[in-house]
């Protein structure tokens, strides 16, 4: 699916007239492409007094990359990227100096830029008001920055847990993901680190060799894209779609040199259909991706159980009958992980979508609830939540509608199925061993309930 007003903006003499009449001119996202620089210039790295030791640490691993890393801002400099460190921020009165230092930068951020910021979270400053104040006053820094970029350049924010070393593989993993092009839809977000757990993997490239990874609802759309992107990163991929859906599939799984498995995730044996083929046809399974959904629109009073039914059924109680059969049989190799796919409706609410809401918000409820037993396990389970994606899904919205939807969030678009598809891969990496119960949401800091 495609966004018209966007390519016309941004190319030939449509751009200029666009410039011309001062009309809203959404930026082309820089997203992954591989062997292109990590970021589009010199990184800085800025921090308050306390936080100074993690900052030289972050500089360290910076420069282990082989960044251009900065200390201090040179004038009229262009930056790449800004990493803020707030770590060990004890008062809101420090938060002055490190804020405007990176405000000093701001005009010279790149088109793509980012600001990573590296904080706290405020529950863990236990009765300490004054620094509970200053670490939940990141996060708010952090998402009206976000909403003052321009040219496709956003702010996300690792929230460290106490305890957790900034030197920790998911920060690193998490930094290195908010810097690339992976994270080009991810915008105005926290996003808890909460163990040490995880791995740096040995090719930052290809993170998932030797993995299996099983996506549903693969024929198209995200699914799709997931599939590929698991693929591109070195996992062998499990493609699951209804069957009449079929040869949609098997493209898909063909094209990534994968399997296909046509089952209906709603159906009883899903989950040991699942296990069989994967143990059958791949020897292991590591990554079990929930993504398969439907939406049966209705305000809720025209609802009607052919409408409400369906939804709950394939969002929620599939994934939730689904992981409990694999995780029973024991299916899963050392690092199991488990994503699911829940939606911006389901954290703010959508007139028309109280089927769909509540099958999204249920899948949190999941990730969340799962987090210890899979933490034992060895592993992690996580949510994207994505907002507007260009897809058959919303392609079904009318057309004023769409175009509302998708200029209603910081970078002024909807997203790609891909950028769904990046942040799935990230969470699924040995990287993200240390992200686990969280939501990240892939929605351009959309305006609803951002
Ligand atoms: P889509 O409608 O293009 O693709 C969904 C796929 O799931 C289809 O291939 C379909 O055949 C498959 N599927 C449906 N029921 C199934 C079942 N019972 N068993 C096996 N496969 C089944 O949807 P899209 O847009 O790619 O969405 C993918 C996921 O992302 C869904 O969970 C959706 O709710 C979620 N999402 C999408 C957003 C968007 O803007 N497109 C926004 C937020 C969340």
């Amino acid at each position: 699916m495609s966004d018209r007003y966007l390519e016309l903006v941004n190319r030939g003499p449509t751009a200029a007239l666009a410039t011309r009449l001062g009309l809203p001119r959404p930026a082309l996202l820089r997203r992954y492409s591989p062997g292109a620089p990590l970021v589009p210039g010199p990184v800085l790295v800025v921090h308050d007094d306390a936080s100074k030791g993690d900052a030289d640490a972050v500089a360290d691993a910076l420069v282990g990359w082989d960044l251009d890393v900065r200390r201090h801002a040179a004038e009229d400099e262009r930056v790449g990227a800004v990493v803020l460190v707030l770590t060990e921020v004890a008062s809101p009165a420090d938060l002055g100096g490190p804020a405007l230092a990176v405000g000093g930068v701001l005009r010279g951020l790149a088109r793509g830029g980012r600001v990573v910021v590296l904080s706290r979270p405020a529950s863990g400053a236990g009765g300490d008001a004054v620094r509970a104040a200053a670490r939940r006053g990141v996060e708010g820094m952090l998402r009206s920055l976000a909403k003052e970029l321009r040219g496709g350049a956003t702010a996300n924010a690792l929230v460290v847990r106490d305890g957790v070393a900034v030197t920790s593989a998911s920060v690193l993993g998490g930094l290195r993901f908010f810097l690339s092009g992976r994270s080009a839809y991810v915008d105005g977000q926290p996003l808890e680190v909460v163990s040490h757990g995880g791995e740096a993997p040995t090719d930052w490239d290809r993170p998932l060799v030797g993995r299996v990874a099983v996506v549903t609802g693969a024929a198209r759309g995200i699914g799709a894209a997931i599939a590929r992107t698991l693929a591109r990163d070195g996992a062998t991929v499990v493609a699951v779609d209804v069957p009449t859906a079929g040869d949609a599939l098997a493209r898909v799984a063909n094209e990534v040199r994968g399997t296909a498995l046509q089952l209906d995730v709603t159906a009883d044996d899903a989950g040991a259909r699942i296990a069989q083929h994967v143990a059958a046809r791949h020897g292991r399974l590591d990554v079990m991706v929930h993504n398969a959904g439907i939406t049966r629109d209705k305000l809720l009073a025209n609802m009607t159980p052919d409408r409400w039914d369906p939804v709950l059924a394939v969002n929620v109680l599939a994934p939730l009958r689904i992981t409990e059969a694999l995780l029973e049989a024991d299916a899963f190799g050392p690092a199991p992980r488990v994503v699911g796919v829940a939606s911006t409706s389901g954290i703010a609410g959508n007139r028309g979508q109280t089927n769909y809401g509540a099958s999204k918000a249920g899948v949190i409820g999941m990730v969340q609830a799962w987090a210890d037993r899979l933490a034992e396990a060895g592993g992690t389970i996580n949510a994207v939540a994505p907002g507007f994606i260009e897809t058959d899904m919303t392609a079904k919205i009318p057309p004023l509608t769409r175009q509302v939807a998708r200029r209603l969030s910081s970078l002024q678009q909807g997203g790609q199925p891909v950028d769904v598809a990046e942040a799935i891969a990230f969470l699924a990496s040995p990287q993200a061993g240390g992200i686990n119960g969280q939501v990240l949401r892939v929605c351009g800091q959309n305006m609803v309930g951002a």
